[in-house]
């Protein structure tokens, strides 16, 4: 025993000596790995990233509401709502294509850009303020610090690749449907199960496009090779001109292509407790209203601005046809919906503001 154990330590003395050079190495990088997400943090929740010292991204990004801010559409510095409802953070690797409808925007380190440099409404406003922002980080001693040990110059690429570094750090898979996935069965009760077992039905189709472990990944081919990632489900006609309204009609935007009409992308079903009101522009309040338009094949709205009966868009996905639930299947169906919802998420104190003292 004693020998066998003399002989382990020398071995890991060893062993240890012998590759000290390679994990030293690993370990100074695992560390300076941790500082820039740290530093990335910090900024995220900073509002002096914006011209007039109002809003961070985690003002819209609240973890409180799975990193939305539960408005129908957002707000920017000076109180102009933006074109759409804030989408969620989490899982974002796993996004092929970030934002409701901009096939173009891939990376996140492109896509926090909007935020940061739009004008039309202004976001954050650093555009035309770029100097002056940057001068007001690297006065904080707290930034002088961070930076240092992040190995970052300060600059905005380095702002810019810290808060992208944060950002794809939020995980969450701890929800009771993960639970259940791993094997523990006793996580659902029997009208969860029911749910289930709707969602994943033919007759609903709801998991022919939120599909995959995020539920957002579609399994809709247009062609035998090119899946399709945008869809139109019928939420507007405007005037029965199969238009949804003007202010935001989808991929139609970026595409001018007329198919496109009111395609958006196809957004995760987790944390849904939390990301309410739902839609781009956060039209619908509760998920008894989605799951209604749904068995409707479409909405229809009957007076106001937007009237028109989107059961009947031309656009709309013919995936979207309509059925029937019962009072208990409808039920039945929204507990599966929130069972993807993950409370260690939203409370992970590796995401909560650190300029709040408390954390
Ligand atoms: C004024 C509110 C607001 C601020 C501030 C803001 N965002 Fe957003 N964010 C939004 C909205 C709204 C969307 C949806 C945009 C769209 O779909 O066109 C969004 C989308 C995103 C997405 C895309 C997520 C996805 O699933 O496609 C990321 C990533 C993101 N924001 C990160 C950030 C970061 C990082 C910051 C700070 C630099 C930030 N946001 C600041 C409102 C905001
Ligand atoms: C044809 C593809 C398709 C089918 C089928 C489909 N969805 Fe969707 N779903 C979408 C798209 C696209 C959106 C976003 C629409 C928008 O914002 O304009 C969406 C939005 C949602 C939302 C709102 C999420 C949020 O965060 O705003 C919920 C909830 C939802 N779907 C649940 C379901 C359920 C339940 C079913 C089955 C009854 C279903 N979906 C069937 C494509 C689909």
């Amino acid at each position: 025993m004693r020998i066998s154990l003399f002989s382990i330590i020398i071995f890991s003395i060893f062993a240890c000596s012998k590759h000290s050079p390679a994990s030293l190495n690993t370990s100074r990088f695992n560390q300076i790995d941790s500082n820039q997400i740290q530093l990335g943090r910090f900024l995220f929740y900073d509002t002096r990233l914006s011209s007039n010292n109002t809003k961070s991204c985690g003002t819209c990004h609240n973890p409180v509401f799975a990193f939305t801010d539960g408005y129908k559409r957002s707000l920017g510095i000076y109180a102009d709502v933006l074109q759409r409802n804030t989408t969620p953070l989490f899982n974002l690797k796993e996004q092929k294509y970030l934002t409701f409808a901009d096939s173009n925007i891939k990376t996140l380190l492109r896509q926090i850009e909007n935020p940061l440099f739009n004008e039309h409404p202004l976001e954050m406003g650093v555009k035309g303020n770029e100097v002056e922002i940057l001068n007001r980080i690297k006065q904080q001693a707290l930034y002088q610090k961070l930076f240092q040990k992040a190995d970052m110059e300060l600059n905005w690429q380095s702002i810019k690749l810290s808060i992208t570094r944060f950002v794809s750090t939020l995980t969450s898979y701890q929800s009771p449907y993960d639970f259940y996935l791993k094997g523990d069965l006793s996580v659902y009760n029997e009208s969860q199960l029911k749910g289930m077992q709707l969602f994943f039905s033919d007759s609903l189709n709801c998991s022919k496009c939120h599909g995959g472990i995020n539920f957002s990944t579609p399994m809709v081919f247009s062609d035998p090779d090119k899946i399709e990632y945008f869809f139109n489900t019928g939420l507007y006609n405007v005037g029965d001109k199969n238009e949804y309204p003007k202010y935001d009609q989808g991929l139609l935007q970026h595409t001018h292509n007329q198919l496109d009409m009111g395609k958006f992308r196809v957004p995760s079903l987790r944390n849904l407790i939390y990301t309410k009101p739902y839609y781009h522009d956060g039209s619908e309040e509760n998920l008894k209203g989605v799951i209604l338009n749904y068995e409707n094949g479409g909405r229809q709205i009957n007076n106001g601005e937007y009237k028109g009966d989107g059961r009947k868009n031309k656009y709309k996905s013919e995936l979207i046809k309509g059925f029937k639930l019962s009072d208990y299947e409808r039920i039945c169906l929204i507990k599966f919906l929130e069972s993807l919802s993950d409370s260690n998420f939203i409370q992970n104190p590796k995401y909560q503001d650190p300029f709040n003292n408390t954390n």
